[in-house]
């Protein structure tokens, strides 16, 4: 049975990372594929390592029904290059800082999460990055999640296909 990994990636895993790795596990079981996507989350800094997700980011998904407390934060580290198929960064910064810790065979792994919102979604102008909503107000969390969903979508329809083949 074919299986992917992915591991999303932020600065302090305690916003952006987590309500990925919480949107997309839903989404995957959803879909019926949770024995074939393998989900987790990281940060390239080490301030919150063992921290739960922010506060906000917790109630902003509960109210939508994801369920992020029991997720706890992590940095990257060189095994999880080798160990994922996929390294998906919220923004340039974090990008940058995976290409230097990468061995340069595994750099075609690191991915943007932005990639995968579908062309025709225009809610955020083309906007590359998930921006850091950890010193704003309770909007930037919102808009994390509708990211978060939207690309999250975009990543099950482009990996079904492969993992279905
Ligand atoms: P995240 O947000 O990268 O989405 O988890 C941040 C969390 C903490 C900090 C910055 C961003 N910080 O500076 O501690």
């Amino acid at each position: 049975m074919k299986t992917v990994s992915v591991c999303f990636v932020c600065l302090g895993n305690i916003c952006r990372s987590p309500t990925a790795e919480g949107v997309m596990r839903r989404l995957v079981g959803e879909a019926k594929l949770a024995e074939r996507i393998l989900v987790d989350s990281a940060g390239t800094g080490d301030w919150h390592i063992g921290q739960p997700p922010d506060e906000r980011a917790q109630r902003a998904a509960s109210r939508r029904g994801y369920e992020l407390a029991a997720l706890r934060g992590r940095q990257i580290a060189a095994a999880d290059f080798e160990r994922f198929d996929l390294l998906i960064a919220m923004d340039d910064k974090n990008v940058a800082a995976l290409r230097q810790a990468c061995p340069a065979e595994q750099r075609d792994k690191i991915r943007m999460l932005m990639e995968f919102v579908p062309e025709a979604d225009g809610r955020w102008g083309g906007a590359r990055e998930v921006a850091d909503p950890y010193f704003g107000g309770a909007e930037g969390f919102e808009q994390v999640l509708d990211q978060c969903e939207a690309a999250c979508h975009g990543l099950i329809a482009v990996l079904r296909p492969q993992l279905l083949a």
